[in-house]
């Protein structure tokens, strides 16, 4: 089984390079991997002008799932649209056709109190965000600055959504479900947004054909607020790419940490790219400080989804909750005055854990 590894930019790299020394393990225990590295983002901008090269589409397409690290740093941020990094993991999400973005947030009990909410709002939490990540606003024509016809200038794009692009997230929605609480909160702006309203409409029309889920609706600003309020309302939450965007960075704190959420974008055959939902950090990146967990977590779900590997995806995810449980912490997740670890130094104790 091959697995391409886009590293990127910033901390990219050091949490990519520790989770594979971690899958390593496996490997040594018998599971077939092979690994093959390419530039992507930033790095691919500077190795051929592109954030995403030809090559690395390449590899890629030859891959049985992408580990994709993060892309992204200031030195980038005045270049052109087309050649920023951020257009690299667009446009291997859009040519892939990854429709469907699984952004789990899990709070373990050791790290309750990381969170900035009270541990008995967030202990147990255990929710599943799946965005709908290659429609709406992203993508959606046309898009621009123009100039009015009154001489003034005027920026625009455009909130789109085809019947068949709404019916199949929902699809993986209820299915979703199914192998959880059978709850799906699907999150709109139906009064104000007629998209929306027309997503509204096609999920209720979808859950025709799943009696044994629930299902809900809830207007976006008041899913931010109950997010906050009581998270643990929430089975699964559904909905489109600009809001699942912004609710699961929202959700990623309610675990105390962005650092340990790991996500998984999968096409209609399950072939997928495996991310930290967190970015590149360029502030902290080679310095050996980032947490490594949300990018091993990201590889248990690459075994899990693409590779049908469950039993390995378990075994890396024990491992994470053991040294948790032995207080491993990187900074992110430590409480003030306690010893921390490096990026490194967390990959070994998984390693140990798993051994
Ligand atoms: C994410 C990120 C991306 C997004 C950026 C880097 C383009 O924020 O994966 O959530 O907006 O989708
Ligand atoms: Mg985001």
């Amino acid at each position: 089984m091959k697995i391409a590894v886009l590293p990127g930019d910033g901390i990219g790299p050091e949490i990519t390079a520790q989770t594979l020394r971690v899958l390593d393990v496996l490997v040594r225990d018998g599971l077939k991997l092979e690994f093959e590295s390419a530039p992507v983002g930033g790095a691919g901008y500077d190795a051929s002008g592109d954030p995403l090269p030809a090559a690395t589409l390449a590899l890629c397409e030859k891959a049985d799932a992408i580990l994709f690290g993060s892309v992204g740093g200031p030195q980038y941020d005045a270049l052109p649209r087309p050649q920023r990094p951020e257009q690299g993991l667009l446009r291997l999400r859009k040519h892939f056709d990854l429709f469907a973005n699984l952004r789990p947030a899990v709070v373990y009990p050791e790290l309750a109190h990381a969170s900035t909410l009270r541990p008995d709002v967030v202990a147990g939490l255990d929710l599943l965000i799946l965005r709908e990540l290659t429609g709406d606003i992203y993508f959606g024509q046309p898009r621009g600055v123009r100039t009015t016809e009154s001489g003034e200038r005027e920026g625009f794009d455009t909130m789109r959504y085809t019947e068949s692009e709404i019916r199949r997230i929902a699809h993986s929605a209820f299915q979703a479900a199914r192998k959880r609480q059978r709850r799906v909160c699907s999150v709109d702006k139906a009064n104000v947004l007629e998209t929306t309203q027309f997503w509204r409409d096609v999920v209720t029309d979808v859950h025709d054909e799943y009696a044994d889920v629930e299902l809900s609706h809830m207007y976006v600003d008041n899913a931010a607020m109950q997010l906050v309020r009581n998270p643990k309302q929430f089975d699964v939450i559904v909905t489109g790419n600009m809001f699942g965007d912004i609710l699961s960075d929202e959700a990623s704190m309610l675990t105390g940490s962005i650092g340990m959420l790991p996500s998984a974008s999968l096409n209609a055959n399950n072939f997928g790219m495996y991310e930290p939902i967190h970015g590149s950090a360029p502030d902290i990146a080679g310095r050996n400080l980032a947490n490594p967990l949300a990018t091993i977590l990201s590889a248990a779900m690459l075994l899990r989804y693409s590779l049908d590997q469950d039993e390995a995806a378990r075994r890396l995810e024990t491992a994470v909750r053991k040294v948790l449980a032995q207080g491993y912490r990187t900074a992110d997740i430590a409480e003030a005055g306690r010893q921390t670890v490096g990026t490194r130094e967390m990959a070994d104790a998984v390693i140990a854990a798993l051994l």
